[in-house]
């Protein structure tokens, strides 16, 4: 606690953006003005723009700019020819949209373990996953911290396989100096109001290097439309509008010192954190973690939790539930004990809050309750 804070913090919420949004307002409120005016509402000018900055920002030749990150993922998997009777290798260990886009284009997925520490797929799994349907390898850079994709990479040649990674979480998160979303077939982000570039509504982008790649989305994401009312596949209405890639491309501006006010709020967990008997997120020296979340793990975690919300300090079980054991994927045929690591990380993961205004003070605060467990 600073000497200035003479009472404890009431509270601190998992996620505020009201600064941000009173710094942006005024450059927002103009390029929707702009935007109104030009009668340009979808698919526009800010579209293009922000798909050239983000392309250049990620490091990947194209961008294409769609409706969400679930349909980021389920394009992807499209254009890559990717369908029913095609296995997808991926993680139990992320938000059901990964495991879904898989099932919404007709094929399975197939649940490799994680690893302990990063929380991300495990590559020796992967491995031993791989069947003559397999089609895909899916990893997600998970809370923001990328997964081994040299290793993920390297398996993929040698099988044959396509890689998508599902960045949602990581946008300005890197791999031995490589951007997330540049270091496969398709890079997939989300643009939901609470990740590391998040618009106001729903939003998502593709990223790729290949021509071929980039030719299928803009059709796919268009209805499957070649030109006005010519159409050669069924597609799907996944465009971005006007109104919100105005705004990406405000915060995109400032990408690099808001990841850098995360990555400090992060250290500043760390340093009261590791004199706990809890485990804190690892970020190894190949990684540029984006912490788009902050995610520890403590064998008393719901304990936990019930002390952070007895003092109204937000949080997230993030994840609860491993897909693989999850209702919808009975079918599968898992049974609990199958994927090991993953079933003990859902019993004692909590993400705590983290956004770049978290000032030090809130830090010391949530970190003197966890104390408490
Ligand atoms: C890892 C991951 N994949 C995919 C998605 C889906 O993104 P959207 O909500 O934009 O559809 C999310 C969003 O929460 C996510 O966290």
């Amino acid at each position: 606690m600073s000497n200035k804070q003479e009472q404890p913090p009431q509270g601190v919420p998992y996620l505020s953006l009201q600064r941000e949004y009173k710094e942006l307002r005024d450059e927002w409120m103009q390029a929707i003005d702009g935007a109104g005016a030009s009668g340009a509402f979808i698919l526009g000018p800010n579209v293009r723009a922000f798909e050239e900055e983000a392309a250049a920002y990620v490091g990947a030749k194209h961008a294409i700019a769609v409706a969400s990150g679930t349909d980021a993922l389920v394009l992807s998997l499209r254009a890559l020819g990717i369908g029913p009777g095609d296995e997808v290798i991926t993680t139990p260990f992320t938000f059901f949209a990964t495991a879904e886009a898989v099932s919404l284009v007709g094929a399975t997925p197939i649940f490799a373990d994680v690893e302990i520490n990063s929380f991300n797929i495990d590559p020796v799994s992967v491995e031993k996953c791989i069947t003559d349907k397999t089609r895909a390898i899916l990893p997600v850079h998970i809370f923001g911290n990328p997964a081994d994709m040299t290793r993920l990479n390297a398996l993929a040649r040698d099988h044959d396989l396509h890689v998508i990674e599902d960045a949602a979480q990581a946008f300005g998160a890197e791999h031995k100096s490589q951007r997330a979303g540049s270091m496969s077939d398709c890079g997939c982000f989300s643009f939901y109001p609470t990740k590391v570039l998040g618009c106001y509504g729903d939003g998502g982008l593709i990223t790729t290097s290949s021509d071929e790649v980039k030719a299928r989305l803009i059709q796919l994401r268009n209805h499957g439309a070649t030109k006005p009312f010519i159409h050669v596949e069924v597609g799907y209405n996944s465009r971005l509008d006007e109104i919100q890639a105005a705004l990406l491309r405000i915060k995109l501006r400032a990408i690099e010192k808001s990841i850098t006010a995360r990555r400090q709020v992060a250290s500043w967990y760390d340093e009261e954190l590791s004199k706990l008997d809890l485990v804190t997120p690892i970020s190894t020296a190949n990684n540029r973690h984006a912490y788009n979340l902050y995610t520890i793990r403590h064998s008393r975690r719901d304990a936990l939790r019930d002390q952070l919300n007895t003092c109204k300090i937000g949080n997230s079980q993030c994840y609860p539930a491993p897909l693989h054991l999850q209702e919808i994927y009975a079918h599968l045929g898992y049974k609990a004990g199958d994927l090991p690591v993953v079933e003990g990380l859902c019993h004692e993961t909590l993400s705590l809050p983290i956004f770049p205004d978290l000032s030090r003070e809130q830090v010391a605060y949530v970190c003197e309750q966890v104390a408490k467990i």
